[in-house]
């Protein structure tokens, strides 16, 4: 949802601002724009298209100046269109701004502005606050910025720059993320920590309601009324490295040959070889879990899903009635929290606008939250009652692969402490369940080096125009992530249904071009029934896909084609049979000649409602 990022430096600033925008192009790229000053002069570019298309046509590393702004926007109000790029100009070409958020009450504010003869030349929200600035401009261009904040309504990360005042980078937040970066002689704002990792670790993290100045020199916090805050330096951990694609053709593909690590390190010492080590991270928020009574879950997209199947984990195994919600409607609705209930927040970016939303009601009703995020110091971290951090490593591509399997293997522990805690795991019980996430990481990495028949089975599909994805159980919400992967990155429509549900619709639409996918994986439970299922497909003349275990000879017979996955408990299937079906997904993306990095539309982290 629009990144941004801004240097105040002692040297020339395009080519790292460059380097920075690319990093948080995944934030949006409807449009990418540039700001310096030099001599006292704002000198902008900025065009449609990815970063490297308006690149080529603009060259913005020919942009001189030791202060500038750069902007990946993500179209809210306002069409995708060069007039509409960021950064915006006041009328006078003294004042540039780039913003991510929404100003709700632009209409109003324009209204009286062009009232006083200010002149816009987009149709964004964002103009208004360059105006509004520019209407009451003292010469001191941090406290005009402070009282025109104090007008706005809505959300906003926002970078301001000023003629007058060319030595300062202002920076201000309300709902949606800014981080500022500490440098040698040079400070950095930006959207998210990645795009300014290669060239600092030390962050500060803006609150909501603070404003900031930055000269190459120093950063200095202040709250809407002016008042200095003192901010805490915080150390990152991530090597810059991290979020590079390191020979990989694509971030996703790196990031889902990536979970093998990504799980390791989420479990990180979490774990011994008999106990779930989570007392310090879950007591703060649950100091008893025997008393828990019941659960809520609540998340947005791949994270939802997450959700879905530790809904299945948590009460099968730490028998607590768990209801999962999509956020933007649980913050809706008047949610009933009782005693006992618990908020778990699962997020990878920790900035969701609706999962924060719905936590700050689940808080305002009295429930404790603890968040499932990947993302260190983000909004969700810090208001979390307790926090769990998947330790996945920046994830980048827009799709999100490693976040979810790491978040899985989080969902997974505190379950089975949670079942610990209220004396429903015997001891070799607990000892076997860590042995079984133990074995994960290893088994993924199986399924990544037989992708090649995946690849082949991609190539056979990739020209369809829709597919049916399906299960039961704890695999049902694997279907739907497998089809919102699909839809995501290679714009197939592709639906997620639970297995026996077919009956009651989807079956109808069942030919012989029709793909279905089928998780049917052995087990006593479900699998006589999805085989059941598989024939109802078959006798459509539907095309069946089955990810099964491997050996199991009695599906080969029963489907058109079948991907395998190595056997664990059946609770930790959907950990493995994610990873053919984020495959699939990629390879259809790139066989079309798409980008599954920066799918159409969409944004790695929706920060605005
Ligand atoms: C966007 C992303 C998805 C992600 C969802 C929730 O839609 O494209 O990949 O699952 O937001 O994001 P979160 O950061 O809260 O997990």
């Amino acid at each position: 949802m629009c990144g941004i990022v801004g240097i105040v430096s002692e040297r020339e600033v395009s080519s790292t601002l460059l380097d920075a925008i690319k990093r948080l192009e995944y934030r949006g790229y409807d449009s990418v724009g540039m700001v310096c000053i030099a001599d006292g002069v704002l000198s902008t570019k900025k065009d449609i298209g990815k970063i490297e298309e308006v690149e080529k046509k603009v060259n913005f590393t020919a942009l001189k100046g030791t202060i500038g702004m750069a902007h990946s926007r993500w179209a809210t109000h306002g069409g995708v269109s060069k007039r509409n790029a960021h950064p915006h100009e006041d009328c006078n070409g003294n004042i540039s701004l780039v913003h991510n958020g929404i100003i709700e009450n632009h209409n109003e504010l324009k209204a009286e502005l062009q009232k006083k003869g200010h002149h816009f030349t987009s149709d964004t929200d964002t103009e208004v606050i360059a105006h509004l600035i520019e209407e009451n401009f003292t010469g001191d261009i941090l406290e005009t910025t402070r009282k025109a904040l104090c007008r706005l309504e809505g959300s906003y990360a926002i970078g301001v720059i000023c003629t007058k005042k060319d030595d300062e980078l202002i920076a201000a937040r309300k709902e949606s993320p800014l981080v500022i970066g500490l440098g040698e002689r040079e400070n950095y704002i930006a959207s998210d920590i990645p795009a300014i990792l290669p060239f600092t670790k030390k962050i500060i993290f803006l609150e909501n309601g603070e404003i900031a100045r930055l000269t190459k020199e120093k950063v200095e916090v202040f709250d809407l009324k002016g008042n200095p805050v003192t901010k805490t330096i915080e150390t990152i951990d991530w090597g810059a490295k991290q979020a590079e694609k390191q020979g990989y053709p694509h971030f996703m593909l790196k990031e889902i040959s990536e979970q093998p690590t990504a799980i390791s390190d989420t479990i990180g010492d979490r774990m011994t070889e008999h106990d779930i080590l989570l007392d310090e991270e879950i007591q703060k928020a649950i100091p008893n879990a025997a008393g828990l009574k019941r659960l809520i879950v609540v998340a947005c997209g791949t994270s939802w899903h997450a959700g879905l199947i530790g809904e299945f984990m948590l009460e099968e195994l730490a028998k607590i009635p768990t209801e999962v919600e999509y956020a933007s409607e649980f913050r809706y609705r008047d949610p009933i929290i009782t005693e006992g209930t618990a908020v778990i927040a699962v997020s990878q970016s920790g900035e969701t606008a609706d999962t924060i939303a719905a936590i700050r009601e689940a808080k305002k009703k009295g429930a404790k939250v603890i968040s499932i995020v990947n993302v260190e110091g983000s909004t969700i971290a810090r208001e979390s009652d307790a926090v769990l951090f998947t330790h996945a490593g920046p994830e980048i591509g827009v799709a999100s692969t490693k976040a979810f399997t790491a978040q899985l293997t989080l969902i997974y522990l505190l379950t089975i402490y949670l079942a610990k805690k209220r004396g429903l795991l015997p001891q070799p019980q607990i000892s076997n369940r860590i042995r079984d996430i133990r074995k994960i990481p290893h088994q993924i990495q199986e399924i990544l080096e037989n992708q090649d028949s995946i690849k082949r089975l991609a190539e056979l599909f990739f020209r369809h125009t829709n597919a049916l994805y399906l299960g039961r159980g704890i695999n049902y919400p694997i279907a739907l992530e497998g089809a919102l992967k699909l839809k995501e990155v290679s714009y197939l429509h592709a639906e997620g249904y639970p297995a026996a549900e077919m009956k009651h619709g989807p079956i109808a639409l069942i030919d012989n071009k029709m793909p279905v996918v089928v998780i049917a994986t052995k087990d006593n439970r479900t699998y006589t029934k999805v085989l059941s299922n598989i024939a109802e497909v078959k006798a459509r003349g539907g095309i069946v896909i089955a990810i099964a275990l491997k050996g199991d000879k009695e599906i080969e017979e029963k489907v058109d084609f079948v991907l395998s996955i190595p056997e664990n408990s059946y609770i930790l299937t959907p950990l493995l049979a994610v990873i053919p079906l984020q495959l699939f997904a990629y390879y259809v993306s790139v066989l079309k000649g798409k980008d599954p990095d920066k799918p159409v539309n969409l944004a790695k982290s929706v920060t605005v409602e």
